[in-house]
């Protein structure tokens, strides 16, 4: 209630929405923006943790040349997860923008500038990736160098995701946009700062828990390609990126929580975000036994540590929906209400401009003789083009200076051309035929 009047305070701008029907019904939309999202974000959660365990990894390998192998293996799937992420961010992109149309192409408009600098960035960062895969043996003698073009394409990583965080929570909070003024004041709004380290934990713990069934193939050989490391030591600490990446959730999600503006969190969302956490709970106590647990047992429980963090990410992603739909909520009511009065001023507008003319706007015509021809002659002429008969400049260039013929064709028209014959227009009275006579005659053979 609060904040449905606080929304008709005047700093909050109500506009209206396009008067289009969705292609297709809106449960579907939804349902491809959460699901696909999720695929997306899982694929970006991939390769930025990719790239951030690819440095650290490269920085580790300056001493031990097997982490440097190590690094370029991590390297391989970086790429491939960066093309998935970015086909897969196609169609929650098209969906959020069915879906919410004004809001998010406001949000867009407001951090204009950043906004488009995603493509330039993103393509420097991936051109960067595919320079520092492609160049590991050219470089070898060059760490420093080849080190850096990948900690750059990182730090791209790192910001992009801001700008993206931004604009989605740009576009839930419609009372922010008159005092926003640009990415910058976006950016510091309460929950943005959660929500980033929220997501950086998440891009560790998914890329943890992949390299952990990456190294553990059967068909990886590992011992083979780094004599010098442990498969078992490697995988026990990508787990335990995942464990902690999970711990950190526990304690940046609920600052999540506490700085979104409370009255999307209904108690659907926090159901469904607290089940998420409950079931993480069942998940990292696995993850605890993997670590802590014997060798000979390692990896019985990765499957089921997957899955079930699939499952969270799927509550976690549902939770973000259902907050931004309760949110947005009254703000779309009012955009509804400012849609249909608009509508109702269009049609009425139409309904005027197709009401006939009537004889006072006639009359207001600059010479006499054209209101004749408004009011007699517009049905079959026009006064430029052909329509029934043809134009009436054409029509008065033939009687130039012949005023006499003109009105004997008017009262007593012949037939000169294809088509249709004209009929007598004697009824209108001698003298509106002189005017329009002389109105043709004068005003229009003045034109050519
Ligand atoms: C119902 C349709 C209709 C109306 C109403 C009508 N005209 Fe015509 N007019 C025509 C047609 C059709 C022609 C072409 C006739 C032909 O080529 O034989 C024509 C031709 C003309 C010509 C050309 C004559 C020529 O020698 O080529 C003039 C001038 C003209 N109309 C004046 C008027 C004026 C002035 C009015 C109104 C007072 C008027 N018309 C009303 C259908 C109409």
């Amino acid at each position: 209630m609060f904040y449905s009047i606080l929304l008709q305070a005047q700093t909050t701008i109500v506009q209206k929405d396009i008067p289009l029907p969705l292609p297709v019904p809106e449960w579907f939309l939804v349902l491809i923006l959460v699901l696909m999202f999720l695929v997306h974000i899982l694929f970006i959660n991939f390769m930025v943790g990719g790239s951030i365990l690819t440095l650290v990894y490269q920085l580790l390998g300056l001493r031990k040349p097997d982490y440097d192998k190590l690094a370029y293996e991590v390297a391989q799937t970086i790429t491939v997860n960066k093309s998935l992420a970015v086909v897969m961010g196609i169609a929650p992109l098209l969906a959020i923008n069915t879906l919410y149309t004004t809001y998010f192409y406001t949000a867009n408009a407001l951090t204009g500038l950043m906004w488009i600098l995603i493509i330039p960035l993103v393509t420097i960062a991936f051109l960067l990736l595919y320079a520092h895969k492609f160049m590991w043996h050219r470089l070898e003698n060059n760490k420093l160098l080849h080190i850096s073009i990948l900690a750059t394409s990182v730090a791209i990583f790192l910001f992009v995701p801001l700008i993206f965080l931004t604009n989605v929570n740009l576009m839930m909070f419609p009372d922010k946009w008159s005092v926003v003024e640009g990415f910058l004041s976006a950016l510091v709004l309460p929950n943005v700062f959660p929500r980033y380290l929220h997501f950086l934990n998440a891009c560790l713990a998914a890329s943890g828990l992949l390299l952990v069934w990456y190294f553990g193939r059967k068909d990886f050989d590992f011992e083979v390609k780094f004599p010098s490391l442990s498969r078992y030591e490697i995988r026990k600490n990508l787990y335990t990126v995942t464990f902690y990446g999970s711990v950190v959730q526990f304690l940046v999600g609920p600052i999540v929580l506490i700085t979104l503006p409370t009255q999307g969190l209904g108690w659907n969302v926090l159901t469904v975000i607290l089940t998420g956490a409950s079931i993480a709970i069942v998940a990292m106590v696995w993850l605890w036994k993997e670590i802590t647990g014997p060798v000979a047992q390692f990896g019985r429980h990765f499957t089921k540590i997957a899955l079930t963090m699939g499952v969270v990410v799927l509550f976690m992603g549902s939770g973000r929906q259902l907050y931004r739909s309760n949110v947005i909520d009254p703000h779309r009511k009012l955009v509804a209400k400012k849609t249909a009065e608009y509508e109702k001023l269009v049609k009425e507008a139409q309904a005027e401009a197709l009401k006939p003319k009537n004889t006072e706007t006639a009359t207001a015509a600059a010479h006499p003789g054209e209101a004749i021809f408004q009011m007699n002659c517009v049905a079959c002429h026009q006064v430029n083009e052909k329509l029934v008969g043809p134009s009436m400049v054409e029509a008065a260039g033939i009687y130039k200076g012949n005023i006499a013929g003109l009105i004997g064709w008017i009262k007593q028209p012949g037939k000169k051309r294809e088509g249709p014959a004209m009929p007598a227009q004697a009824h209108i009275g001698d003298d509106k035929i002189k005017q329009v006579a002389q109105w043709m005659d004068g005003t229009l053979n003045s034109l050519c």
